[in-house]
């Protein structure tokens, strides 16, 4: 299962994605056995550092990362032994020249830009420049891929023009979170569900994810993006196409990126007229998370006081065709709410003709309930009789259950960014996000975020550590239902 041979270029390895998720991901597959004898990696940045340095951070970094326990010393040797550190500016176009000296002749090249997306042109065309990468290199990026449907075609232009499509890993980091990619084996290798799923038998979808967490100090990144942009652009739209999609033909990339594809097109646009039925923006005000005190966003670090960006957003949105034409999909992600948790909850439609107690036909729908953080796993409310003579023919909803930590015993669930790496070691791109789908999002986005910016109107207040504005809770009531609330 170990990966093959390669050797990884870091870019921007002293910043906080390398830091949290890229070098805890990469000390854990090593740890698992995963990593080639021979996989090397190179840190890459401009700091004035030392290996010997770099590598003192690194065992820094993980103990924080991953709690000092889980760092085994020879474990740890090993790891960093793969570890150099190069200093390099960015645009020194020379300097590049030094990073082919670094490379094993014959292994894989992958190389990972975990910088600003305006510097992934810039590191793409030194690269070529000085012969450092050949039509087998890997190449990684983050989002955001622009910060609308034009830049987004910068970005990924700038790509193009010195690699090809099939050689472009873009991460979305749901893809590789253990319960995204059931979503795939739930659906098309249980015939149960697969003849279940569709407008006959769906009523409607709900897609709750749900932060905690504040800004974090990323007031200036956040503020220039929003919750729509940050969230709802790349994690929410790849949850709803995984849900809504047909079944590919295999399991390749592109076939299952085809069928995503078509569902993005299919999204009804959001027109000025419909939003405010379809969608609710929020901006979180003073409140309080896991009982302490926080302040609102307008008073977070380095924040400019008159900011209208949302950190909250609800919406409805539709799939123009026929497996999903009338189901909506109610959708919200927001920060600083009660707790984190990320939930997506099928509602299927009652049977056609009902024989119980009428006080208690309310109850009677099944409800798929997909948990992806935390406690991952699945529930499925079925009805059944309650119990005791009294209770005559009363219902009562119960839960099969299914939570992977407690089914599949003590099998730790690897952190998504253990999962994509690996699979861009192994070449795999079926949990990457191809061109034509970062666009696409970008277009249906893109109206939601002209609306507003025409209307002019503010995001409606919620205090931290509640649901949202209440306004997110009358957009699903007026249709005749609620966000499900048995957390
Ligand atoms: C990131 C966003 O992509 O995802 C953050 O930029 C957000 O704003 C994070 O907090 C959420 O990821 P997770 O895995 O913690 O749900």
């Amino acid at each position: 299962n170990q990966t093959t041979s390669c050797d990884l270029m870091v870019f921007g390895a002293l910043g906080n994605l390398a830091k949290r998720k890229l070098f805890p991901a990469l000390f854990q597959l090593d740890r698992a056995g995963l990593l080639a004898p021979d996989n090397r990696i190179l840190a890459i940045a401009r700091r004035n550092m030392t290996t010997e340095q770099v590598r003192d951070t690194l065992r820094e970094e993980l103990e924080a990362q991953l709690g000092l326990d889980d760092i085994d010393d020879a474990v740890f040797r090993q790891f960093v032994q793969r570890v150099d550190y190069c200093q390099l500016d960015f645009n020194d176009t020379e300097g590049f020249s030094e990073l082919n000296g670094w490379r094993t002749p014959g292994n894989q090249l992958i190389v990972y830009m975990a910088t600003p997306p305006s510097m992934y042109g810039v590191i793409a065309r030194n690269l070529r420049a000085q012969d450092c990468c050949t039509d087998r290199t890997r190449v990684v990026v983050e989002k955001p891929i622009g910060h609308d449907l034009d830049s987004s075609r910068v970005v990924n232009d700038e790509l193009a023009e010195v690699y090809h499509e099939s050689q472009l890993f873009r991460i979305d980091h749901y893809l590789g979170k253990e319960t995204v990619q059931n979503l795939i084996a739930l659906r098309f290798a249980n015939n149960l569900f697969a003849s279940q799923w569709d407008q006959n038998h769906i009523s409607h979808v709900e897609i709750t994810v749900a932060e905690s967490v504040g800004i974090e100090g990323r007031w200036g990144y956040f503020d220039k993006a929003g919750q729509l942009r940050d969230m709802i652009q790349s994690h929410l739209l790849q949850l709803l196409c995984l849900i809504a999609m047909d079944p590919p033909s295999d399991l390749s990339a592109d076939s299952i990126r085809d069928e995503k594809v078509k569902v993005l097109k299919a999204l009804k646009p959001i027109t000025r007229d419909m939003m405010d039925q379809y969608v609710v923006r929020g901006q979180y005000t003073a409140g309080t998370s896991e009982g302490r005190p926080v302040p609102g966003y307008l008073e977070e670090e380095g924040a400019n006081r008159s900011s209208s960006t949302e950190t909250f957003v609800a919406l409805k949105a539709e799939i123009d065709n026929w497996r999903w034409a009338g189901v909506p999909f109610y959708i919200r992600t927001g920060k600083r709410l009660p707790e984190k948790y990320s939930q997506i909850i099928i509602h299927f439609k009652p049977a056609p003709h009902y024989i119980f107690d009428p006080d208690q036909k309310h109850l009677a729908n099944n409800k798929l309930i997909i948990r992806l953080q935390p406690d991952e796993g699945m529930a499925l409310k079925i009805l059944t009789k309650d119990q005791g003579l009294d209770k005559g023919m009363r219902l009562r909803q119960g839960p099969l259950e299914l939570t992977f930590s407690e089914t599949f015993e003590a099998e730790r669930i690897p952190d998504a960014y253990e999962r994509l790496l690996w699979e861009i070691m192994r070449g795999n791109q079926y949990l990457f996000v191809r061109r034509d789908e970062v666009e696409h999002a970008w277009r249906w986005v893109d109206q939601i975020i002209r609306n507003w910016q025409d209307s002019g109107e503010p995001p409606k207040r919620y205090a931290a550590g509640t649901w949202g504005p209440v306004a997110s809770i009358a957009m699903i009531t007026r249709d005749g239902r609620s966000w499900y609330e048995d957390i």
